[in-house]
Order: C-alpha cells, then sequence, then structure tokens
C-alpha cells in the first residue's frame, strides 16, 4: 500500500485523530495467535488492535469501510509486510478474502460501532455536541447522508427508526417534530436535530443542564438515542453485523477464534444469540437419532461475556459500554 489519501487531509486539524482501542489485552488473549495465524480485523479504525496483533501473526487482513480510516490504514501501516487492507464493509467478508486467495482464516476482530475520530469530527455529522451536515455515514462515498433520508421520509418510518433502533420511548413525538420543521426549514445539521429532540424531551422531562446542575442521577444527552437510532439505520449496521457473523463461519479454520465487542444492547444481542445457535443443536432436532451435519453446533462459545474494568472505564470513557464474547470454531465432523 503506498501514497497519501486526501480523505484524511480534509478534516478540520482541531480533531483528535486517536482511537483508544478498547479490552485490548482481553481481546489478545483471546485471539489465541500465533506465528502461522492468519487473522482479520474486520474494524481497523485506526489499527490500535491491528498494530498489537500483526508481530505476533503471519498475515492480517483488515477491513474498514471509513474511507478516513482506509488512508491512515495508507499513511500509517504501508511499509508493514504482513498487513492488508480491504477497502470493502465486513458483510463483504468472503468476497473480500477470497480476492486475496485466502480460504481459512485463524481468528477475527470486530470492534464494532465507530471510532473516537469519526465522532470527534463535526464534518461527519456523528456528534449532537458539534455543529456539523447531518451525514453520519461510516462511507462518506457512498449511499444517502442522514440529512436526505430525513427530508423524505414518511413520519412512520422515521418514528420506527428512532423506536428499533434507539429504544426511545419518545420516538412518534420526535418524528412528529421532524415533520413539523421540515415544513419550513431544511433539516441539514446536527444541532438542528439535537435541539428538536432536546425541545421534544423538555416538554417532559427537566433539562439535561437542569438534571446535571441539581447534581440527579447521571443522565446522557437527549438526542443520544436519537442520533445512535439514525446511525445504525443509515448505516444498516445490524445487517452488516449479521452477514459478518454468517459467513465467518465458512471462512474460520477449526481452532480459530471470533472475538467481536458491542457497545449496544441490539447489537450484543445478536452476536449472544448467533455464538448460542450456532454452539448446540437446534431443540427442534435435539430428538433425532442422527443430527444432519449441516445442522451440527458450529461453534464452541469460549468464557463469559466480558467487561472493561473500572480502570479501563476512567481512561476511557467509550469502554462503559463494551461487551466482548468470544467463540472457537470447532470441526466440521461429517
Ligand atoms: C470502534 S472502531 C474500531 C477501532 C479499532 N479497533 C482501533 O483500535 O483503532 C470501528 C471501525 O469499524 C468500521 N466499521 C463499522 N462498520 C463497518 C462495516 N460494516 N464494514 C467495515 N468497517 C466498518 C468503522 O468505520 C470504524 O472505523
Amino acid at each position: 500500500m503506498t501514497e497519501n489519501n486526501n480523505s484524511e487531509l480534509t478534516m478540520t486539524p482541531t480533531h483528535k485523530k486517536t482511537h483508544e482501542p478498547v479490552l485490548f489485552n482481553e481481546v489478545l488473549a483471546n485471539l489465541s495467535l500465533n506465528t502461522n495465524s492468519v487473522v482479520v480485523d474486520a474494524t481497523f479504525g485506526r489499527g490500535g488492535h491491528s498494530a498489537a496483533i500483526l508481530p505476533q501473526v503471519s498475515a492480517l487482513y483488515a477491513f474498514d469501510r471509513d474511507p478516513t480510516a482506509v488512508a491512515h490504514a495508507k499513511n500509517h501501516f504501508s511499509e508493514i509486510k504482513n498487513f492488508t487492507l480491504i477497502n470493502r464493509p465486513f458483510s463483504e467478508l468472503q468476497v473480500g478474502l477470497s480476492e486475496h486467495a485466502i480460504k481459512g482464516i485463524d481468528g477475527m476482530l470486530m470492534d464494532l460501532g465507530v471510532s473516537s475520530p469519526q465522532l470527534d469530527v463535526a464534518e461527519r455529522g456523528f456528534s449532537f455536541r458539534l455543529d456539523g451536515p447531518l451525514d453520519m455515514r461510516m462511507n462518506f462515498e457512498q449511499g444517502m447522508p442522514v440529512s436526505e433520508w430525513l427530508a423524505d421520509a414518511s413520519h412512520q418510518d422515521i418514528a420506527r427508526v428512532i423506536r428499533t433502533f434507539g429504544d426511545e420511548s419518545d420516538a412518534l413525538a420526535i418524528a412528529t417534530e421532524i415533520l413539523a420543521v421540515r415544513e419550513h426549514t431544511a433539516l441539514t445539521r446536527t444541532t438542528q436535530l439535537a435541539d428538536i429532540v432536546t425541545s421534544v424531551k423538555a416538554k417532559k422531562f427537566k433539562s439535561h443542564a437542569q438534571r446535571r446542575k441539581e447534581g440527579m442521577k447521571k443522565t446522557i444527552h437527549p438526542a443520544t438515542k436519537t442520533f445512535q437510532a439514525l446511525r445504525i439505520f443509515i448505516n444498516q449496521e445490524m445487517h452488516e453485523l449479521e452477514t459478518c457473523l454468517e459467513q465467518s463461519l465458512e471462512v474460520l479454520n477449526a481452532g480459530g477464534r471470533l472475538c467481536v465487542i458491542s457497545f449496544h444492547s441490539l447489537e450484543d444481542r445478536i452476536v449472544k444469540r448467533f455464538m448460542r445457535d450456532h454452539s448446540r443443536v437446534d431443540p427442534v432436532l435435539a430428538g433425532l437419532p442422527e443430527i444432519p451435519v449441516a445442522m451440527r453446533p458450529k461453534l464452541k462459545i469460549v468464557g463469559k461475556a466480558t467487561h472493561a474494568t473500572k480502570e479501563e472505564i476512567e481512561k476511557n470513557p467509550r469502554a462503559r459500554s463494551a461487551v466482548l464474547r468470544v467463540a472457537e470454531r470447532i470441526r466440521d465432523v461429517a
């Protein structure tokens, strides 16, 4: 990999380019690496985990769909011989690996969600705290920004997305207010949306600032759930995750470990169910004298869900909601 890529250079110079990898030691311990291992980092980000994995393995294939992550890999990892960047979403795991003639891998990490540089750059539109275009696409060269979707979506669809992916109890009222505002103003900025949500929620509750001032129970910003929901929707994050997990079964070698870090209960539920369903015989078939080969377990769950320690959360508050789950591919028995 060579040359600079402008995507990284067009961002505001003040943003933080760093990303503190979460559950770092736990991931390394669970991947069970050796010098012959071929490993996938499905979420390269700024390469925090990749950098630690690379010296321990024979080859690492890193996926990311964010052009700034790709630029970072080109700028900082291009000299590393056993590193290959695959500029594809991780739902294209199999095709991405087959382009490099990789048939089997010995481990895979998925560190889901957004990176700190994505959140900290106002122009990306992920943050309700920073004024920027209402975009939120991980790959801003493809697809539709949130602003475009919100301009045309029906009341029902907006409410459904905010409720489903944000678990937001005021989804209907927020959708109603979005429609009212867009009647007379184009909804194009993150702060416009944050203000809409805040005003809807303020009608019901004391303001976020007020609650903090009064030292009431720690509270999240009123727009947190709505922003999270729209981000998950516009990037099809749940579909991406499900697709990649299914494909991992086809590419992991026997003994290969799958490590997934989620930050959201919906994600974690998908990961937990996937690992559970593939590590047992479907209860519907359990009584059969012989279980069909295709229906036999493909995974073994390794340990329990791991959370960040208090010390890690103090240093890196992003780790607060992180959950690591690990499973091992077991041999297909004919
Ligand atoms: C939490 S960050 C990973 C940080 C990384 N582990 C590190 O230490 O720097 C998640 C990264 O995954 C990428 N990502 C999220 N969903 C993706 C998908 N479906 N396909 C490819 N990359 C994705 C994001 O663009 C982001 O860069």
